[in-house]
């Protein structure tokens, strides 16, 4: 090939080059030491003298058009890349911005909060337990002795002890005896928390589930004070116009024994299938407490009287929201938990 159609081919490649690689191997290949302007050079040496010097002024002007071009080609690359990286980093201040997922309250701690807001207002502080109990508390202290066949009624998980039997709680009662034992009356605390029971799991029934304990006790607390306390707490928390309904009950702790239902807020008391056409919904059980209670934590139940509640939370927050599964509050399903998010600005 001539000098000249080895120059046109160089330059015709330098223009198809677009990056730093390619510039790299474009002037290893022609401007290098081994490249096709040395080797070039190399083959002076065989010309005759008088053709030397001619070819030889001829190969530099090549060589330095050669650099010129490699030059120029250089920066138009860098200016190309440039304008590359900058077209792909630029931002569009006229876009939306990205909204991030925001978390919120679990409907169950958003119920837990509301309810021991509304107890706080009626005057009840808010004190919690420890979940795994002695059987002491869960059970002998609150009137249950063993081998009495009301210790079957919790599915008690127990846990594995020597020294003492020791339970997951099965319910928040315990800690009735726990405040007692720590404090004298006037008593006015709530109790929310866990509890576990070794239940099969359906539609209606987990193996761990929510409680509020509530405890009053003072001198001339009467069976009127449980029923107007729960009654105003009905109100509140399923609308004003709510009418409440005491039946008897058996709970080993308290004496008399009691369950509160409300009429249904779904049909307001005309039957649904809610309330399987009842009319009435059942929400807590309560009564006042047993004078063996009051005896073995130290009050004098002659001077000293008091009532006492339980509720599920899962419960309430069904019936309150219409869910229709107590697993979905445990499956972490967002679909479900998301609609209990509050509406967001
Ligand atoms: N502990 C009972 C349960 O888990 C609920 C209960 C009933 C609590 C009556 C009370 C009460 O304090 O007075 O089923």
């Amino acid at each position: 090939m001539s000098d000249e159609a080895t120059i046109r081919a160089a330059l015709a490649r330098l223009e198809t080059v677009h990056d730093e690689a390619g510039l790299a191997a474009w002037h290893r290949d022609v401007l290098g030491r081994r490249g096709s302007l040395s080797e070039a050079l190399r083959t002076l040496g065989s010309l005759p003298e008088s053709e030397r010097r001619q070819a030889g002024q001829r190969l530099n002007t090549l060589k330095a058009e050669l650099e010129a071009a490699f030059a120029a080609r250089q920066e138009a690359v860098r200016a190309e890349l440039l304008d590359h990286r900058l077209a792909g980093e630029g931002v569009d201040v006229t876009l939306p911005g990205r909204r991030h997922p925001l978390g919120g309250l679990h409907p169950l701690t958003a119920m837990i909060r509301e309810v021991t807001d509304i107890w706080a207002h009626l005057g009840f502080q808010t004190v919690e337990g420890p979940e795994v109990e002695l059987a002491k508390y869960s059970f002998d202290m609150l009137n249950i002795p063993k081998d009495h066949p009301a210790r079957d009624v919790w599915d008690t998980i127990h846990i594995e002890s020597d020294a003492a039997e020791i339970t997951l709680r099965p319910h928040t009662s315990p800690m009735q005896v726990r405040i007692m034992l720590q404090q004298q009356p006037p008593v006015r605390v709530v109790v929310p928390g866990r509890v576990y029971r070794y239940e099969a799991q359906d539609a209606t029934h987990e193996w761990h589930f929510h409680q509020l304990e509530g405890l009053a006790v003072d001198r001339h607390i009467t069976m009127a004070d449980l029923r107007g306390t729960l009654a105003e707490f009905a109100r509140q928390i399923f609308g004003a116009e709510r009418k409440v309904r005491f039946r008897c009950d058996y709970f080993p702790f308290v004496e008399p024994g009691v369950d509160m239902s409300i009429d249904c807020p779904f049909c307001s008391g005309k039957g649904c299938r809610i309330c399987k056409y009842s009319g009435w919904i059942e929400i807590l059980g309560a009564g006042m407490v047993h004078p063996n209670v009051l005896r073995w934590v130290g009050y004098d139940p002659d001077v000293y009287s008091g009532w006492a509640f339980g509720m599920g939370f899962e419960r309430l927050t069904m019936l309150k929201y219409g869910v229709n599964d107590i697993r979905a509050f445990f499956s972490n399903d967002l679909r479900f938990l998301g609609q209990f998010q509050r509406a967001r600005l």
